[in-house]
């Protein structure tokens, strides 16, 4: 590439990158260097990005791209660094989590202010819902008066006193907020290529340390096969240690929801009980499998995790977290969070043992509730959502609610509970149980 005064002279063009890429081809470094900046610059149109990965999508990409892609993805903005920063004269252990999207997947809102308490310092780019599945950030605007819009002398403030901060990625790899939104509403989320450079570049650019990955398998997970979801992390992995990261992953079931909620507000109130000591038991497991990983590798020696959700630090963390980002931790006590007021309640047509739930179905029941988004930028209900009254294996009784539906309009709950149509059943018997926690990798 050359420059003149106007700026760069590129011999690239969309349409050829597109081509080569749908024909089956390898993109050079210097295609995909071009066509990242040019899109985030505005150079490249919607229409032709959105061509672009949907032949990603359907065509793959090399591991080599797959680096540069993300590497391009980072330089398409700031890189922070919180290296200078002192806690008691020590630098600060700087260790984030991040998942590859599930359903009712609400950990990092407990997971947080668990390691807050026991001595890490969180620097969390977290993101807004894809597809089927929702977005850490959405949930906590549920709070009223959270803001993730936060500046970056706040960050480094809050990382030093708190030891957490929670913000919209913002100028980091910006080519990834465009992309990212322009994937939800592509149909073309449910990519390897993609999904590995959208975690990674935002976790590289947000200056932390050491990352902690959540690789989810199942139906509610964007890839397929279990196959599938240990190379996306195996390629996070790698990605992560490359640009000096210290990065591990967790391969975890994402067959069936998480919890017993899934949905904007109705998630933050479940991690609310979570952070009371209580909460459902795959979400307690979960938030403590993650955190103990984040510790480990971060170097915080001698913590128990679980410790701070019995004495109530890991809560106390929460709502210092909140107040400083401008929520009402008022909120927080009464359990003030808005749930959508339109309701529809799913009973058990006989007495037995619930069946397997399936993610996916449950994911896009919840996204028809107005949970996510289905043109870009749109606002979400933050009161859409739906409680799972009787997870896998529990007893039912005939007649008891199942699952209670939750919308700010009324029209949507009809397609909502269509898509829980053979998503479910009541048995004899118990369904094979899974364990939660497949599988680690590391390098
Ligand atoms: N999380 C992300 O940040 N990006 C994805 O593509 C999927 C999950």
């Amino acid at each position: 590439m050359s420059f003149d005064a106007a700026g760069p002279i590129s011999h690239l063009d969309a349409p050829s990158v597109i081509r080569t890429k749908r024909d089956g081809g390898t993109l050079s470094d210097e295609a995909i260097d071009w066509v990242i900046d040019a899109y985030t610059r505005g150079e490249v149109a919607e229409a032709q990005m959105s061509a672009l990965l949907m032949a990603i999508f359907l065509r793959g990409m090399t591991g080599h791209e797959i680096a540069r892609w993300t590497a391009a993805m980072i330089a398409s903005g700031e890189r922070l660094d919180f290296s200078d920063l002192r806690r008691d004269g020590k630098p600060l252990a700087l260790v984030d989590k991040h998942s590859t999207g599930g359903v009712g997947d609400k950990i990092t809102i407990p997971l947080v202010p668990v390691v807050m308490a026991c001595g890490g310092a969180v620097p969390q780019a977290a993101g807004r819902g894809l597809g089927h599945t929702g977005g850490t950030l959405d949930k906590l605007e549920s709070i009223p008066g959270f803001t993730a819009e936060i500046t970056k002398s706040q960050i480094r403030q809050q990382l030093c006193d708190l030891g957490a901060a929670i913000f919209a990625a913002g100028e980091l790899a910006p080519a990834d907020r465009k992309i990212y939104a322009l994937r939800d509403v592509t149909a073309t989320t449910e990519s390897l290529p993609l999904i590995a450079s959208s975690v990674m570049s935002k976790k590289i650019a947000e200056g932390t340390k050491a990352l902690v990955l959540d690789s989810k398998v199942g139906s509610g997970a964007f890839l397929d096969s279990e196959a599938e979801s240990r190379e996306l992390a195996r390629t996070m992995v790698e990605l992560g240690v490359e640009h000096g990261v210290q990065t591990r992953a967790l391969l975890t079931d994402m067959q069936t929801p998480l919890g017993r909620t899934v949905g904007n507000a109705v998630e933050v109130v479940e991690s609310l009980e979570v952070l009371a000591g209580g909460g459902p038991d795959d979400v307690v497991e979960l938030t403590l499998a993650l955190a103990r990983e984040m510790c480990d590798v971060a170097g915080l020696d001698g913590v128990d995790p679980a410790q701070t959700l019995r004495d109530g630090t890991a809560m106390d963390r929460f709502r210092d977290l909140v107040a400083a980002q401008g929520g009402d931790v008022g909120s927080l006590d009464a359990a003030m969070l808005p749930l959508g007021q339109h309701t529809e309640t799913i009973s058990a047509p006989r007495s037995g043992t619930m069946g397997d739930i399936d993610a996916m179905a449950v994911g896009l029941a919840v996204w028809r509730l107005g949970a996510g988004r289905s043109v870009p930028g749109e606002q979400v209900q933050f009161g859409a959502g739906m409680r799972i009254h009787r997870k896998p294996g529990e007893a039912v009784a005939a007649g008891e609610p199942l699952f209670t539906l939750y919308t700010e309009t009324p029209h949507r709950l009809a397609a909502a509970a269509s898509e829980l149509d053979g998503a479910w059943s009541v048995g004899d018997h118990a369904p094979p149980t899974r364990p939660l926690i497949i599988d680690r990798i590391s390098m």
